[in-house]
This record gives structure tokens, C-alpha cells and sequence, in this order.
């Protein structure tokens, strides 16, 4: 192709991709300020709620302005799949934007992403009845502290309610205010890494994620005395009722739940053999260590791994080196009868399963949350 033809071809996609846009731009503005979809009907669970709602917002965030919680960890941009809903009648069809998230069965049975599914007309979804008893909650901050260089430790004290029942492992979904040029409060997921004893405040446990709009307001706005919003509880990452020995995993803020559940295990006395690795880059990384470290010394059947992938000189390192799983592999001896529990990112935990099965532990005794 000679110079004029590519010089064609450029002005030609970059047309094509300019209407698109422009095409785009103008769907969403005729949605926002030219269509009105009335007062539609939302029936919830077979008539157990009938809800008068304004048409036009996606069905998550009508259900929010109901009072009505679902699990939206990447605050409604269709990338978690936790938004997941039955919608009995009236969704409209299954968009692109969801199919990657659903079986086959489940688009058969009429689930779908309730951040994806916009309120147009009468509508009717099946919502599962653990969701009621989630609330919203309004806290103050009582202490951020810096845990590492990126990770910081959010102390929310309860001013309505008053107290928060969950199971330790859940996780609540924080609302990030407006600010610059984010133009409508957003959530995003945080595991709580306070234990449930300690009911009239809770704890986060955050790692700046560069660029990212939760965290960017963590470390730069949000200081001691605000005010903030959040929902929950959420989540199914919690201990299961068996007595088997437990490996535990995570990375980074990954530390979040296992920072609560261990400090639930010594209140109530639950005894269960747990070895918790942990892994970070280097000395500057770990955080916590003196706190489980005593833990480790109060409670004879708990053991504190930290590992280091690249230990600095000046950290005069002389625990383990290597990656989190590559200790794993070499400290754990086959076990078909542990559970493993991990948290961190998802690279962390697609390696983490690997390792796990290796050791003849099965699939559905490995349980995790996938912070991204
Ligand atoms: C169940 C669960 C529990 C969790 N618990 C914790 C926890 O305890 N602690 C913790 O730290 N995290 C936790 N997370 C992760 C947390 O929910 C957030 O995803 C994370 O804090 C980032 O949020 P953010 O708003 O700062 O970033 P976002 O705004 O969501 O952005 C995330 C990243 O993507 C980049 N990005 C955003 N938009 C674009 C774009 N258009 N193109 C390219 N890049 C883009 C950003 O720069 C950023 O690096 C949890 C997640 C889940 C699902
Ligand atoms: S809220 Fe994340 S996919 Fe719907």
C-alpha cells in the first residue's frame, strides 16, 4: 500500500471511530436529559415488595435508593460480576456487556447484572433474602494510619447505627463522595479487618491503587473527623464450621480479613491449626509483623508466616525469601483435609490455587476473595 492509500485508510478509521463516539455521547446525553421513563412498577420477590420508582437509573442503584443493598464491588462498571440478580420480567435483553459474567444456565434462568440492566418499564427480580439485612451505615473517622508506603488503616467509629453484625471475612462496600472530576459518589469493596467483638467501629485495611478513585481520595482527602457512608455486610469468604487445619494466604491489603479473623479466633477460642503465609516484595512491605508475631506466641496452634520476594540488604532479612507460594510448596506437606482461605490479588490467587491443589487439597476446600 502506497502513502496515499494508508493516508486514506488512517482519515477513514479515524472517522469512523469520531461518529462512533459522537454517537455514543449523544445516546448517553438523550438518555439522561431528553427520555423520560415515567414511574415504573419494581416487584420484588413475587409481590413481597412493590416499589413506584422513577425509570431511566440502572436497577443497582434503584434498588440502593430503595434501601435495598446488592454486592456491587467495582461500583456498577459491569467488570466485578457480583451485581448478580434474577429478573423475572421486564430487564430487556442480555447485553454483551454481561454475557461474560453468566452461564449458560444462568441466562437461562433469567440472572443477570443489575448494574447492566436499566429501569425502563415495570420490572420484576428475585433478590435473595440475606440481602435485607444489609444496611447502610454513616461513620466517623477515627485514625488513618500508614501501615506501609501504599497500604493505610482506616478506623471508621459507628454514628448511625450504632453497632454492625457480621462474620468475620465479609467485606463493606465504601462510598467515595464527589470530588475533581468524579461527578457521582461510587463504591468500591473493603474487607473489614476489625474483628466482630469490636462492633461499634470497624476497620480497612487499603492499598493505594495509583490513578484509582477510592483510594486516590483515601490517601489525599479523606482525613480524621469525616464523615463517610458505607454498606454491608457482603461476602462469603468466612470460616466454615469444620475443625480442619487451615492455610491461610495473602498479599499486600490481602491482610484485611485474616487481620480480623485471627483476633476473632483468640476471643472466641476457636483453636483450629491455621499457618498464615504472608507475601511482600521487601522489609518496607510487611506490616503488622510485631502485633502477629505476639499472636503467634498467645495462641499455640496459630502460626505467622512472612515471606519476601526480594529482600533489600539494608532489611537484614532472615525469614523466608521466595515467593509466598513457592514457601507454601516447600513448608506444606500433602494434606487432603486442610482448607485454604486467600485473599490478595488475582495473580496472587490463580498461583495461590495451583499450590494448594498440588498438596491434594480439592477445589471446594479453597476459598478465596479476588481484590481484583
Ligand atoms: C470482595 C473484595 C474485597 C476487597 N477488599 C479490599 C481490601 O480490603 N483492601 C484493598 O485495598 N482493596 C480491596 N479490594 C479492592 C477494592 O475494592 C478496589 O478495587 C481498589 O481499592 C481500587 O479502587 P479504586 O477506586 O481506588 O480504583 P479504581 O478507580 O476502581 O481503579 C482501579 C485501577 O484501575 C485503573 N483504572 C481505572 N479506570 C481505568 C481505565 N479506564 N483504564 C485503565 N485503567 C483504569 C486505576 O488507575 C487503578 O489503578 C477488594 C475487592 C473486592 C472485590
Ligand atoms: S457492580 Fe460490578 S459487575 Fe455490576
Amino acid at each position: 500500500m502506497n502513502a496515499e492509500a494508508i493516508k486514506v485508510v488512517l482519515i477513514s478509521v479515524g472517522l469512523v471511530a469520531g461518529v462512533s463516539v459522537a454517537l455514543g455521547a449523544l445516546i448517553v446525553a438523550a438518555e439522561r436529559y431528553l427520555l423520560n421513563y415515567g414511574t415504573c412498577k419494581l416487584d420484588v420477590n413475587g409481590g413481597k415488595k412493590v416499589l413506584e420508582v422513577a425509570g431511566g437509573k440502572s436497577l443497582l442503584s434503584t434498588l440502593m435508593e430503595e434501601g435495598i443493598f446488592i454486592p456491587s464491588a467495582c461500583g456498577g462498571r459491569g467488570s466485578c460480576g457480583y451485581c448478580k440478580l434474577k429478573v423475572k420480567a421486564g430487564g430487556g435483553p442480555v447485553l454483551p456487556t454481561e454475557t461474560p459474567y453468566l452461564s449458560k444456565q444462568e441466562i437461562a434462568d433469567g440472572v443477570r447484572l443489575s448494574c447492566q440492566v436499566k429501569v425502563r418499564n415495570d420490572i420484576a427480580v428475585e433478590i435473595p433474602e440475606h440481602l435485607f439485612a444489609v444496611s447502610s451505615f454513616r461513620g466517623r473517622v477515627s485514625r488513618i494510619a500508614d501501615m506501609t508506603h501504599d497500604i493505610k488503616l482506616l478506623r471508621i467509629e459507628l454514628i448511625e447505627p450504632e453497632t454492625i453484625t457480621f462474620r468475620p471475612g465479609q467485606y463493606v462496600q465504601l462510598q467515595t463522595p464527589a470530588y475533581g472530576d468524579v461527578k457521582e459518589p461510587v463504591y468500591r469493596a473493603y474487607s473489614v479487618a476489625s474483628p466482630p467483638h469490636d462492633n461499634r467501629a470497624i476497620e480497612l485495611i487499603i492499598r493505594l491503587a495509583p490513578g484509582g478513585i477510592c483510594t486516590t481520595w483515601v490517601f489525599t482527602i479523606l482525613k480524621e473527623g469525616d464523615e463517610v457512608q458505607f454498606n454491608g455486610p457482603y461476602g462469603e469468604f468466612v470460616l466454615s464450621d469444620s475443625d480442619a487445619e487451615m492455610f491461610w494466604i495473602a498479599g499486600g491489603s490481602g491482610m484485611a480479613p485474616f487481620w480480623g479473623l485471627v483476633r476473632h479466633m483468640k476471643e472466641t477460642g476457636i483453636r483450629r491449626k491455621t499457618t498464615y503465609f504472608f507475601g511482600a516484595v521487601s522489609k518496607r512491605d510487611l506490616f503488622l509483623l510485631d502485633e502477629l508475631k505476639s499472636l503467634e506466641k498467645e495462641m499455640e496452634n496459630f502460626t505467622f508466616v512472612p515471606c519476601l520476594s526480594s529482600p533489600q540488604q539494608s532489611d537484614e532479612w532472615k525469614g523466608e525469601v521466595g515467593l509466598v507460594t513457592q514457601i507454601f510448596d516447600r513448608k506444606v506437606e500433602a494434606n487432603s483435609s486442610a482448607e485454604a482461605y486467600l485473599c490478595g490479588s488475582a495473580g496472587m490467587i490463580d498461583a495461590s490455587v495451583k499450590a494448594i491443589q498440588t498438596k491434594g487439597i480439592p477445589k471446594e476446600k479453597i476459598f478465596y476473595d479476588k481484590f481484583n
